[in-house]
């Protein structure tokens, strides 16, 4: 395919000698006469490249330049021609972005030169948006919450709606859900996504330095400012503020916070002009923000203004079919990171990884993944080497376990109506006939250890030994109920 070349000149003559130059070269060339159709040209048939005279009817060839600069995706590259060489116009032409600048008469072998720099600069720039756009693409790509469930994709669709404005987002979560990943989310899939993410931690950063972390300072604000420091407020700049952990953000740093989440205004530290900032606001809190609101501890103004779009990322206990499509995105990844054959989990393994809570949610997940395949040289990972905590086990099943043997006893209970004893409602009467069931098998249990020490018994429980005694009565615990 021939390259395009556009020369806009009003001078007859010099339009007749380039054209014969490009021609001959190989290009396809088109000629302006004027201000007007050389900037219709520029703009409709995407050249290459430009050669275009300063003087011209119309519109003169700087403030072309200057015009076809701010449109979107312009690339050509633009020499600029006068026959007045004077270092204002040369300086001009370059200020406003031309790729060159040639005065009359044209030299052409150095335009020969100039020539073949722009063409190969025209397609080093276009191959650079190309891969700008592939690497934008790769980060939306790379930037991946896993989940297929109902609540999981509800999210989606909130980020998928929220992402391309410049809305602030509140998102709220235990720890470990992935609030992190989420804000991440939202910033890849922003218009702001070439611009940065940056993150500040109020839980992280000393109360004190905090100010200066996110406003920054003027030189001598403190001691130790030898130097303007920028805070991440302006590093931010044109991306996106991941305010973490907001809710243990000191009191009064909450009003600058305000000032400058309002405003998008802030001062630095010792400062006193206004700072503007351009940035998208996601701030993130595993707290009760609301509740830290009722009890004073944040700003209810603040709260409002964060909190226009929220998105709550429920625990992964209340998203367990989420799990084993979270472990083989896991194991995925450490393959790719440790070089190995990715694993899988055996049956018995993915049971008990659906049966365990997740104090620590999918952070915990990925870290007892982890520690899996580092320990364990197996493919098929067993419940042995995944090795969760049993504590939690325990706890969990015992108020399971009674639960679930109370839940049939009350239905029971409760389809024989009202007992006809006589005595209150069948409600207290369902209390004092279970109460008495819930502790006989403990203290029976707690003798049988101790051999009938009461004094030993009393302590293991943790009540007075009067109240014991008085319990053992009460129950009718014998002797030999606690014999093997
Ligand atoms: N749905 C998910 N898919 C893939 N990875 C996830 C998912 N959720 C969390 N992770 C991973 O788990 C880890 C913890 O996530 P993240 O840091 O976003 O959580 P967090 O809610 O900010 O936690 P904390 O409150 O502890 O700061 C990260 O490594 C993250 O990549
Ligand atoms: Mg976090």
């Amino acid at each position: 395919m021939k390259e395009k070349v556009l020369i806009a000149d009003d001078d007859a003559g010099i339009a007749w000698v380039l054209d014969k130059f490009f021609r001959e070269k190989g290009f396809e060339v088109i000629v302006a006469r004027d201000g007007a159709s050389a900037e219709k040209a520029l703009r409709e048939a995407s050249v290459p490249l430009a050669l275009v005279d300063i003087n011209m009817p119309g519109k003169d060839g700087l403030t072309i330049l200057k015009d076809a600069k701010k449109w979107e995706g312009f690339k050509t590259a633009v020499i600029i021609m006068t026959a007045e060489g004077t270092m204002k116009n040369a300086i001009e032409a370059m200020k406003r972005g031309a790729f060159d600048y040639v005065t009359k008469p044209i030299d052409l072998d150095e335009l020969d030169v100039i020539t073949a720099r722009a063409v190969e600069d025209f397609h080093l720039r276009n191959e650079v948006s190309v891969l700008k756009e592939r690497l934008k693409e790769k980060l939306a790509g790379e930037t991946v919450f896993v989940g297929r469930t109902k609540v999981v994709e509800r999210i989606f669709k909130t980020v998928g709606k929220v992402a391309p404005k410049d809305a602030t987002v509140l998102v709220q979560g235990e720890s470990g859900t992935g609030k992190e990943l989420v804000a991440r989310l939202i910033h890849a899939n922003s218009l702001r996504c070439e611009g940065p993410f940056i993150a500040v931690n109020s839980a992280a950063v000393p109360g004190e330095l905090m100010e200066s972390e996110l406003f920054g300072h003027e030189k001598g604000a403190f001691t130790g400012a030898t130097e303007t420091g920028r805070g991440k407020f302006e590093l931010a700049g044109g991306g996106t503020l991941f305010l973490d952990e907001i809710g243990d953000m000191a009191a009064g740093l909450q009003a600058k916070l305000l000032r400058a989440v309002q405003e998008r205004e802030f001062y630095r530290v010792g400062g006193k002009e206004p700072v503007r900032v351009d940035v998208r606001i996601i701030a993130a809190t595993n707290q009760d923000l609301e509740k830290a609101v009722e009890e004073k501890r944040f700003r209810e103004d603040l709260y409002y203004r964060l909190n226009v779009v929220t998105v709550t990322i429920p625990p992964l206990r209340e998203r367990k079919d989420d799990i084993p499509l979270l472990a083989e995105h896991f194991f995925d990844k450490f393959a790719r990171e440790m070089g190995i054959e990715t694993r899988r989990l055996s049956k018995d393994a993915a049971t008990e990884l659906m049966t365990y809570p997740w104090p620590g949610n999918v952070r915990e997940l990925e870290n007892v993944l982890r520690r899996g395949v580092l320990l364990s040289p197996n493919t098929v990972l067993t419940p042995a080497d995944i090795a969760l905590p049993q504590r939690h086990y325990r706890k969990e099943s015992i108020e399971d376990m009674i639960s679930a043997r109370l839940e049939p006893f009350l239905e029971k209970a409760l389809s024989s109506g009202p007992s006809s004893s006589g005595r209150g409602g069948g409600r207290q009467e369902l209390y004092d006939s279970v109460m008495p069931f819930m502790e006989r098998p403990l203290i029976k249990l707690v003798l049988k250890k101790t051999r009938f020490n009461q004094i030993k018994a009393s302590e293991l429980l943790g009540i007075n030994r009067n109240t014991l005694r008085k319990k053992i009565r009460d129950l009718k615990i014998s002797k030999k109920d606690v014999k093997d």
